[in-house]
């Protein structure tokens, strides 16, 4: 475990410590935004007010799928990597709760805030919230009522025992609500994955993956050719090799049409080998992409197609159309309101929307409310009000 010693601001202005928890990849594009929004706090006070402290589970751990996030991002190096690894969802979440333990007792934290709804997003808040530590969840109360998705067991479980709750879109309140949660405890603030897109975008336009896949001449110049960008990586898409294969022969049929950009999933990588799926010429597979490539990918293509959860909202914000791979979705407000589409697990119906697409073209939608930047800051500032609130409280009782 690599504990390095955390370099402690002047502690005679600290007023309260923040422990954000990131393991996975879609984890890290959250919390950059959370760490720029404490910055920018401790410089509008003129004084490093919020300490933070970030601990990286180390749930993923390649560099194409950690470090060069950090390095887009520009996101604090980790003060601790509890270097987990990839193991059982049980042996993976009893690991990151035996890890994170000792450094919430050396930290003595008062909020551990923790993002979406991976392994290392309830074990860490379950340990925090044994300890007696506030536990803040941000991307609460999402709901795709599918106890199927280990994600799904993740949310409710880490709502159910979070102090704050943090959420991006409204239904997110009804759910929570349902749930029996107090409502002082939820805070409809927006989205952080949005804060992010929308500060990188600029860069993300500059990115030259368009001509390193020659899809434009070089340096960018030229006509771009037309192409759509797969993901694929639920474990009940691509687990199976019979339906892996079946969902990439509706990719191999709608790549006769125009080109599909896959940058696979280490998971989905390991699960390709066992199908019967040849490659074909119009499909192009390559390795996971950084942030600042894979935005610029998603922001020139015709359409998406995904199983993902962020990407369904990053499409939304572009006002690109997405196909989601999925029966449900946990953010309904992407259909709603923005560009997504279920297609399901249906061939035809997948084949079919895209070509809808490609004929008829797909007109840009809204964006849905709140995701306009600052939904880090409105987090941050709630965490310092309901601190000074709560230490007023207590002084008063005392
Ligand atoms: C995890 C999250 C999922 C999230 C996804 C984003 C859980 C339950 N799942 O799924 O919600 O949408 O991350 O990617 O937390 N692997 C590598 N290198 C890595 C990481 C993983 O090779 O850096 C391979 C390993 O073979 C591993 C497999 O990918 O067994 C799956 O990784 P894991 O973290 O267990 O789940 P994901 O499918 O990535």
């Amino acid at each position: 475990m690599n504990s390095d010693i955390l370099q402690k601001p002047e502690t005679t202005e600290i007023k309260l410590k923040i422990l954000s928890v990131v393991g996975a990849r879609p984890n890290f594009m959250k919390i950059s935004a959370v760490a720029d929004a404490i910055r920018e706090h401790n410089e509008a006070k003129g004084a490093p007010e919020i300490a933070s402290v970030i601990v990286h589970t180390g749930q993923h751990y390649d560099r194409r799928m950690s470090k060069l996030f950090f390095e887009d991002l520009r996101i604090p190096k980790p003060d601790y990597n509890l270097e987990v690894g990839s193991l059982s969802h049980a042996r993976q979440t009893a690991e990151i709760m035996k890890r994170i333990e000792p450094v919430l007792i050396r930290e003595s934290p008062d909020f551990v805030l923790v993002v979406g709804d991976v392994n290392s997003t309830v074990a860490s808040a379950l340990v925090a919230k044994k300890m007696g530590i506030r536990v803040v969840h941000v991307e609460a109360g999402l709901r795709s009522f599918d106890m199927s998705m280990p994600e799904e067991i993740n949310r409710i479980l880490t709502d159910a025992i979070s102090d704050m709750l943090f959420i991006t879109e409204k239904s997110a309140e009804k759910n929570l609500m349902r749930e029996g949660a107090d409502a002082g405890k939820i805070f409809f603030v927006g989205n952080v994955m949005i804060d992010t897109l929308l500060k990188h975008r600029a860069k993300a336009e500059r990115s030259p993956i368009l001509s390193d896949l020659k899809l434009t001449g070089p340096d960018g110049a030229g006509k771009i050719t037309p192409y759509s960008v797969l993901t694929l990586h639920r474990p009940s898409n691509v687990d199976d090799p019979i339906r892996l294969g079946e969902i990439m022969n509706a990719i191999a049929d709608i790549s006769s049409r125009l080109e599909v950009v896959f940058p696979v999933h280490p998971r989905t990588a390991g699960k390709l080998q066992e199908t019967n799926f040849h490659p074909v010429r119009g499909i192009r597979m390559i390795d996971p992409l950084g942030y600042l490539d894979f935005l610029k990918l998603m922001i020139e293509a015709k359409f998406v197609l995904t199983d993902s959860g962020g990407i369904q909202e990053e499409t939304t914000a572009l006002g690109v159309p997405c196909l989601t791979l999925r029966e449900n979705t946990e953010r309904p407000v992407t259909i709603s309101e923005g560009t997504n589409r279920l297609v399901g697990l249906d061939n035809k119906k997948i084949i079919a929307a895209a070509e809808d697409i490609l004929d008829r073209g797909a007109g840009r939608r809204g964006i849905p409310e709140l995701w306009d930047g600052k939904a880090a800051l409105r987090i941050v500032e709630s965490i310092s009000s309901f601190f000074l609130n709560a230490s007023a409280g207590k002084h008063k009782e005392s």
